[in-house]
């Protein structure tokens, strides 16, 4: 397929090597507004707002990805086969299963469970391991260090229910795997970068605990969202050095 795509208008050269994907449109046009230098509206088919400028001088792209893995899915890939983006950073919310962990606080998707029937689509003949690439983790792990941020990094789970007719009993046995969060996108996103050959990462502020009914107030929500946006971009810096 040749660009554009179905889902995304941009013209050849404008979307970076390294794409920011939060789940919402408009978190994309703020980060775009907020901290990145001379930024681009490059895509808003459907409204999945995509702007492109610098961060430190270098390239980047905000991109929303919508939610869950179906629409992550579509927009990943076309923006790796397609559009040649090497790398993408989902930065998400997650609702937390451990109990170390506290609101606010930022977890990165060492590796990505799910049970969504997307890692079935690839055909292996037995259980895809979806995994974040190691160098952009390495990265992002620095990166958090310098912003004061020890990130707690492990396993999440890609839920396709965000509602459960089961309640919490649904996360028990996840819970009990080790699983540090639930979010709705990293597996299907880690899926395309691996049959992509390319690289992917999901992070995630904890937004709400899923076994102390704990939420963050919408003010802690976007204070902790900009800490982990600056993560992120300075994670696209670091890959741009390498
Ligand atoms: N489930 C899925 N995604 C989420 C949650 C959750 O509980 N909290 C924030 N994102």
């Amino acid at each position: 397929m040749s660009i554009p795509t179905p889902h995304i208008a941009a013209a050849e050269g404008q979307i970076a090597k390294t794409v920011l994907m939060p789940g919402d449109p408009l978190r994309a046009k703020f980060i775009a507004e907020n901290f990145l230098t001379e930024p681009v509206l490059v895509n808003n088919v459907r409204g999945v707002q995509g702007h492109t400028g610098t961060w430190k001088g270098v390239p980047v792209t905000v991109m929303a990805s919508g939610m869950g893995i179906p629409a992550i899915g579509i927009y990943s890939w076309e923006l790796f086969n397609f559009y040649d983006v090497d790398n993408i950073i989902r930065i998400g919310s997650a609702g937390a299963l451990r109990d170390d962990l506290k609101l606010m606080d930022i977890v990165a998707g060492q590796g990505a469970c799910t049970n969504s029937n997307y890692i079935n689509t690839f055909g292996v003949k037995g259980s895809f391991a979806p995994i974040a690439d190691f160098t952009l983790l390495s990265k992002a792990v620095e990166a958090a260090r310098e912003h004061g941020v020890e990130m707690k990094v492990g396993n999440i789970l890609s839920a396709d229910n965000f509602y459960s007719a089961r309640g919490q009993e649904g996360n028990d046995e996840w819970k009990r795997m080790g699983v540090m969060a639930i979010e709705m996108e990293a597996a299907g996103l880690y899926c395309n970068a691996a049959y992509a050959g390319k690289r992917a990462l999901c992070i995630c502020t904890i937004s709400d605990h899923l076994y102390r009914q704990e939420y963050l107030s919408s003010e802690d929500r976007q204070n902790s969202f900009t800490q982990m946006m600056e993560i992120a971009l300075d994670t696209a810096v670091k890959m741009a050095e390498l």
